[in-house]
């Protein structure tokens, strides 16, 4: 028999699949986000899920023989004795209600009889996986790169071949199989301070402060590594935004830090006010030493564009509050709405003279995953750190090395981005076609989602400015909806 927990999960996911049904073009567009109100509650699921089995592990003993004979041995690692902030960390993208879908998808395949015949997993930004198709020329090069014997064939177009050899000269021994620099490869390092030049209008960028990564969630973690420290009243805090990306959440946990929550603010389109920065600040102050801001933008989950004035009070709030910046752009080139335009926080920062250029620490986070790309299996990122102190960078340098470094191919992923077909070169024509194709379409299911969710009774949507999410509010007065909302399991939102 299923729980009462596991019922209300089949009703909502029922619901979901109803309404994926009827605006399945909607639900297609590349992929949705459902969002719990409560992870707590949603952690706790899952660890009565998972309950039984964690018990008995511990009890379990091996039997082994040495010697002929048999000697019995607990477990070394128990779920008493492992680390005790992984076991705080939760991580709904791919939680319980992802583990359901799974199971009602393999039950629909063996022709359990549902009242909907799909189920379109809506948890995370994955473009590929919800059939987006990969751009030409990012591939062309990534063949050639894998396998160079590509290079003798006429069917490659010049330019990619050009670029696949400019990048394995950059790698050992001209193989992409080769470990890189930890930083990165250094030809790939440059083209990301130009390309960083290029977007910011001119301001300089030094690509010795450039770090390629393992998609951004490495940089973001990395990052945040270096800044927790302290204990109790002195333990760090990250401030995060809420509604978050649990990839935030998750980080802290692990890294036992002090998880600082600001709020958005809804009724004016998910926008970021000063006022609950310092609310919250001043409230994290009485217990702990918060040192870090990180911003999201465009948004995930909410989809928001933050205008220019308002990333400028963020980071005048930053230089007089003394916090660390971590800008999170990996949406840069995802927005939709008319007047909305993404300003990088590195370019508002120099804007602003020297006053805040010379001082504010900021470290900024892209990756291969989102845009027009969505190649998140590549792995590719890079961060760019501002104004850091060169004992610290001396440190975070130690600190990728440890790792080796990030996926060459990844690597090579991040150089196409950011160097991509120039007018007059073969590619161009086909890159910009395909590359304008996504970013329409993704305009056009943004708009979609917003005026569809509008139309559920009980639902209200914000405008989509950006990102590839939705995030709306769910009012809805139906004896379930309010058994899960008490229960903080109401599934909320899906998306773009
Ligand atoms: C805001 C945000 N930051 C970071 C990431 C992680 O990206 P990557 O695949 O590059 O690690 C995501 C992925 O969805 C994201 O939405």
């Amino acid at each position: 028999m299923e729980s009462d927990d596991q019922l209300t999960t089949l009703k909502e996911w029922t619901l979901v699949a109803k309404l994926a049904h009827r605006h399945k073009r909607m639900l297609k567009l590349t992929d949705s986000v459902c969002r719990l109100g409560n992870l707590r509650s949603l952690s706790n699921h899952c660890k009565s899920l998972s309950g039984l089995s964690a018990a008995r592990r511990g009890l379990i003993q091996r039997k082994m023989s040495e010697n002929g004979v048999t000697v019995r041995r607990s477990k070394v690692l128990t779920i008493d004795t492992m680390n005790a902030t992984v076991k705080k960390v939760e991580y709904a993208v791919r939680g319980p209600i992802v583990q359901r879908a799974w199971q009602i998808e393999k039950e629909l395949k063996e022709g359990a009889k549902k009242p909907f015949t799909e189920v379109i997993k809506a948890n995370i930004g994955d473009a590929h996986a919800m059939g987006q198709q990969p751009i030409t020329f990012f591939r062309q090069v990534l063949a050639l790169c894998s396998y160079p014997e590509l290079l003798n064939n006429n069917n490659f177009p010049e330019d990619a071949k050009s670029r696949a050899r400019r990048i394995l000269q950059g790698c050992g021994g001209k193989s992409i199989g080769a470990y890189s620099a930890s930083q990165g490869i250094e030809c790939i390092r440059q083209d990301v301070a130009r390309y960083i030049e290029r977007r910011d209008g001119g301001v300089p960028c030094d690509p010795d402060n450039v770090y390629l990564s393992t998609g951004a969630s490495d940089g973001i973690v990395t990052m945040l590594k270096l800044l927790v420290a302290g204990e109790g009243r002195s333990r760090t805090g990250i401030m995060i935004s809420i509604p978050q990306y649990p990839l935030y959440s998750a980080a802290l946990a692990e890294l036992d830090a002090v998880q600082v929550n600001y709020y958005l603010n809804e009724e004016k389109c998910w926008s970021l006010d000063i006022s609950e920065l310092q609310r919250s600040l001043e409230a994290a102050r009485k217990h702990c030493n918060p040192r870090a801001l990180c911003i999201i933008n465009p948004g995930n989950p909410t989809g928001q564009v933050q205008s220019r004035q308002c990333i400028e009070d963020v980071i005048r709030f930053a230089a007089k509050e003394r916090l660390f910046l971590m800008a999170d752009e990996v949406y840069q080139d995802n927005v939709y709405a008319d007047g909305c335009q993404f300003h990088s926080f590195k370019k508002v920062l120099f804007e602003m003279g020297p006053e805040y250029s010379d001082t504010v620490e900021l470290a900024s986070f892209h990756s291969t995953s989102k845009c027009y790309m969505g190649e998140c299996g590549f792995r590719g990122g890079y961060m760019e750190v501002i104004n850091m102190d060169p004992e610290v960078k001396a440190q975070l340098t130690k600190l990728v090395s440890v790792r080796l470094c990030p996926p060459v191919p990844g690597q090579a992923l991040m150089d196409l981005v950011v160097n991509p077909p120039q007018p007059g070169e073969p590619s161009h024509g086909t890159f910009m076609k395909e590359r304008n194709a996504v970013l329409s379409a993704l305009a056009e299911k943004a708009k979609l989602t917003e005026q569809i969710l509008n139309t559920v009774p009980g639902i209200t949507c914000n405008p989509v400015q950006g990102a590839m999410y939705s995030f709306p509010a769910s009012r809805c007065q139906s004896a379930p909806s309010r058994r899960l909302r008490r229960k903080g399991r109401l599934l909320t939102c899906c998306t773009a």
